[in-house]
């Protein structure tokens, strides 16, 4: 018997309408527009209205894959849902995607591996339809990052030109000292169908994915989880301790050859060279690493993509969200090689290849 495969049936994203540029950053912290752009790519990002959760962004990227795919949610029979910015502390976002679609009763797992979540959501994919757990997939990445960001409801409002501001100087140098941190995300979701297929060549072909907690303390949140009791408190809070660290420089480090050697690798292990490579889809948290590890591949611009000047860092919303740019630019036509790679907290990285 032929083993089955997961072939991508549709892909579809959810942004938010609201962009807001760097320029607005520089209202309510010591930031500017140049510094942004230079140091990250970045130029706008989206973001949620107040009170939008993750699954509500999840339940559209859902909706429009599904449409692309020419499914109905009925038909699908496994849900995995990759977010580290869950709608509550519990439960995940996929019983919420399942309930938003009108799906039967189905298993709904929630992955989180952060930046690298989707990618881990592929090799998930990957196995379940491989075994014959699963024939009809629906994968999703999303996260709201607004959320995380540690600025007042005041601080929004100035940010967002509702207030002419100015804010007092406390808060203002308050936000400041989270102006590595903020600038860099925003909030979107994107989804994935898979199809089991017999043999052809096409789908999911594999993937080379690692983690390694001795990472931990470059990107984490130190507060407002089981190590502390009570889980959050106001001194937490007060003390920054609910909001992300993260060694930026060191990250950048990590990202710039872990990604390209785990592409390299996963190319290698399945017979291929770079050479055979129609699209790389990296993780979009700075243009300048996404550069290095185009450089250190060799391969030209037309083989990658890059949005991030549009969404910034979205987690585990990037790579789909990604693709789905690159696809509709014609850069990722059926028949075509892509290799996916992320890097994030954890540590997680890796990369995962398909055949579209
Ligand atoms: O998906 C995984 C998540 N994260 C990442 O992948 C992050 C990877 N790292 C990066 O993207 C970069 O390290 C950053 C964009 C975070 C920072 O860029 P950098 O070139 O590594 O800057 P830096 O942290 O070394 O900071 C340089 C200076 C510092 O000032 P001093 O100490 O030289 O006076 C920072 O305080 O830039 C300052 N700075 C800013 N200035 C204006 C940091 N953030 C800002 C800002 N606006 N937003």
């Amino acid at each position: 018997m032929t083993a089955s495969r997961a072939v991508l049936a549709g892909c579809g994203v959810s942004v938010p309408p609201l962009s807001v540029d760097n320029a607005a950053f520089a209202r309510v912290m010591d930031t500017t527009d140049e510094w942004i752009r230079e140091r990250s790519g970045i130029a706008r990002r989206r973001f949620v209205e107040p009170g939008v959760g993750s699954s509500v962004l999840g339940i559209e990227a859902a909706r429009a894959a599904l449409a692309d795919a020419g499914m109905e949610a009925g038909e699908i029979d496994y849900v995995v849902c990759a977010t580290m910015t869950p709608d509550h502390y519990f439960p995940g976002v996929a019983t919420l995607v399942q309930q938003g679609l009108g799906m039967a009763p189905l298993p709904a797992l929630d992955i989180r591996q952060q930046c690298a979540g989707f990618a881990y959501g592929l090799q998930v994919v990957d196995a379940l339809v491989r075994s014959g757990v699963a024939r009809h997939v629906l994968l999703v990445g999303t996260d709201v990052h607004s959320s995380l960001m540690p600025l007042s409801a005041r601080s929004w409002e100035v940010l967002l030109g509702h207030d002419a501001g100015p804010l007092d100087a406390a808060e203002r140098e308050w936000n400041s000292r989270f102006r590595h941190l903020v600038v860099l995300f925003g909030d979107a979701a994107g989804a994935m169908v898979f199809r089991a297929e017999e043999e052809s060549g096409r789908g999911i072909l594999g993937a080379a994915l690692y983690g390694d907690g001795g990472h931990k303390e470059i990107l984490y949140v130190p507060g407002a989880g089981s190590a502390r009791r009570p889980f959050v408190s106001p001194e937490q809070i007060a003390a920054a301790e609910t909001v992300p660290v993260m060694h930026g420089r060191h990250v950048f480090k990590l990202a710039v050859t872990r990604m390209p050697e785990a592409t390299r690798d996963l190319l290698a292990r399945h017979g291929y060279g770079l050479d055979d490579l129609d699209l790389l889809v990296m993780h979009q948290a700075n243009l300048r690493i996404n550069e290095a590890a185009q450089k250190a591949l060799g391969l030209p611009d037309a083989k990658v993509h890059h949005n991030i000047h549009d969404y910034g860092n979205t987690t585990s919303a990037t790579l789909p969200l990604c693709f789905h740019e690159a696809r509709a630019a014609g850069k990722a036509p059926a028949g075509s090689l892509v290799a996916f790679t992320a890097l994030g907290a954890g540590l997680h990285w890796g990369a995962v290849l398909l055949r579209v």
